[in-house]
């Protein structure tokens, strides 16, 4: 499908909360992102670059990701990848002109992946008036063209999801991660849409659709001026810094108030196809990552 139009970016990102008000506190003041709307139903809507919206946080007992949504060039391209999408046997709905509206795009199809994800695609973002800019960080966020971060969706047929978005989304493989990792069985495809190493990770089934979404700063203080406002607001830190060995990303990893993780990271490497060779690591990180719970004191044994 080389001249095919495909998916370029994670575009933006839903999530249905039960704890609105701590959302917000966690989105502004450990994540750094600005909140650029309220939205009708009492959610907000938050952004990290140029675009007007990149996650919409709205009311509902979910507690996990509501919408991914994919961008592509244009609206021709929207056409073909939703044919795409179609003639792989899944239903595609046409988005109204309120339901672009409300995301602050010019057009979107929506869908729900293999593993009955919802999503959208859509092309023509609304940009914002203002360059983003946020006090709790010394660089900014690394988005715009690479998109808001990446996401690592969870599926009960993990090949399913594999074949979708690599044959009929375009997505391009980066490289898989196979291991054991602290008694869990590991396996992870990482795909790309545009230089970002990976836009999309896809793994074995989990309680919830995601199990993490990440964001990248510009500057690794950035990262940990973050794990110090985690750490300050009481977030569950799941992992601690570590770099992973695929795409470089220094991070660490914590629970978003909804239970899912979020990663937040810097010196994610970029991906020239014209010369990449994807392979198989047989470890998640190089260092660190590691579970804080693992090394907890040990109770007392009674005697
Ligand atoms: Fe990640």
């Amino acid at each position: 499908m080389s001249d095919e139009p495909r998916v370029t970016a994670l575009g933006y990102l839903g999530f249905e909360v039960s704890a609105l008000d701590a959302w917000e506190r966690f989105a502004t003041g450990v994540l750094a992102l600005n909140v650029a709307a309220r939205l009708p139903g009492g959610g907000f809507a938050l952004r990290m670059d140029s675009h007007a919206r990149r996650f919409f946080v709205e009311p509902g007992t979910l507690d996990d990701v509501s919408v991914i949504g994919w961008q592509v060039e244009d609206a021709g391209a929207l056409r073909r990848v939703a044919d795409r999408v179609a003639a792989a046997g899944f239903e595609v709905v046409t988005g109204t002109a309120e339901e672009a509206s409300a995301r602050s795009v010019a057009e979107l199809v929506k869908y729900r992946d293999p593993a009955g994800i919802p999503s959208e695609l859509f092309w023509g973002p609304e940009r914002a008036q203002q360059p983003f800019h946020s006090d709790l960080l010394v660089s900014g966020f690394v988005a715009e063209q690479r998109g808001l971060g990446h996401v690592v969706v969870t599926s009960r047929e993990k090949e399913e999801s594999v074949k979708f978005y690599e044959e009929v989304l375009g997505f391009r493989l980066s490289d898989h991660i196979v291991c054991r990792y602290f008694g869990f069985d590991v396996n992870l495809s990482f795909f790309h849409a545009n230089t970002r190493h990976h836009s999309v990770a896809i793994g074995g089934p989990q309680q919830k659709r995601i199990h993490h979404f990440m964001l990248e700063v510009a500057s690794m203080d950035d990262v940990g001026l973050c794990f110090d406002r985690a750490l300050r607001a009481r977030v569950p830190i799941t992992q601690t810094l570590g770099r992973h060995p695929n795409d470089r990303m220094f991070s660490f990893y914590a629970q978003t108030p909804s239970g899912f993780q979020f990663e937040f990271g810097w010196g994610g490497r970029d991906v020239d196809d014209a010369s990449w060779q994807p392979t198989t690591h047989a470890r998640i990180s190089e260092w660190g990552h590691q579970p804080p719970v693992a090394f907890a004191p040990r109770e007392k044994q009674k005697s």
